[in-house]
């Protein structure tokens, strides 16, 4: 055991390898469109950062942040507050939203919702890892790098306590999940 990190499930190699691949649809698929990504603070931090230095066309780059806890009502149900909400116009522009992984489904939908209230002329979801046996809202990520099972993962942008996000490569936090 290693300060808590157990087995590396995806390697610096394999992040690599698959980032440049996505990076090449991409280009690909936008090559000649107005771009803006959008990235979901803090998790797609690291990811958003390497991807975009594999795109060869100009993008527009904005951030968003979010939060989703269970509220505190009666009937508790989850909520999702946005804390740092984009900047950018995103009239005229496609927008792809980065984010580091599609767990419940829950933050990113209710970031999808408040994109599409700024009317921009399409939207897709890119993500690094989707762990589908999780999900409780239907969301079909349009670009991810690697299916999961169901596991707590942490290193390249993913966190437990805000910890761990700067590890190169993904790996099964021990005692947890
Ligand atoms: P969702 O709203 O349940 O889809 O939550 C997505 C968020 O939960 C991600 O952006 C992560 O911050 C966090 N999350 C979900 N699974 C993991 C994991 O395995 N490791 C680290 N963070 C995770
Ligand atoms: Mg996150």
């Amino acid at each position: 055991m290693n300060n808590g990190i157990g087995e590396v499930l995806i390697t610096v190699a394999e992040i690599k390898h698959k980032v440049s691949e996505l990076a090449q649809r991409l280009t690909a698929d936008y090559e000649h469109k107005e771009l803006t990504i959008i990235g979901v603070l803090n998790g797609s931090l690291i990811f958003l950062s390497d991807l975009i230095r594999h795109i060869p066309f100009p993008v527009k780059i904005d951030t968003i942040r979010a939060n989703t806890y269970i509220g505190a009502s009666a009937i508790s149900k989850t909520e999702t507050d946005i804390i740092n909400n984009i900047s950018l116009n995103l009239k005229d522009e496609h927008v792809l939203i980065v984010d580091d992984i599609l767990d419940t489904g829950k933050t990113l939908s209710r970031i999808v919702q408040v994109i599409r209230g700024h009317n921009p002329l399409s939207i897709k979801v890119c993500v690094l890892l989707n762990k589908e046996v999780r999900r409780e809202i239907e969301l079909v990520p349009d670009y991810c790098c690697f299916e999961i099972e169901n596991k707590f993962v942490v290193g390249y942008g993913l966190d437990f306590d805000n910890k761990y996000r700067n590890l190169p490569y993904i790996a099964v936090l021990e005692n947890n999940g």
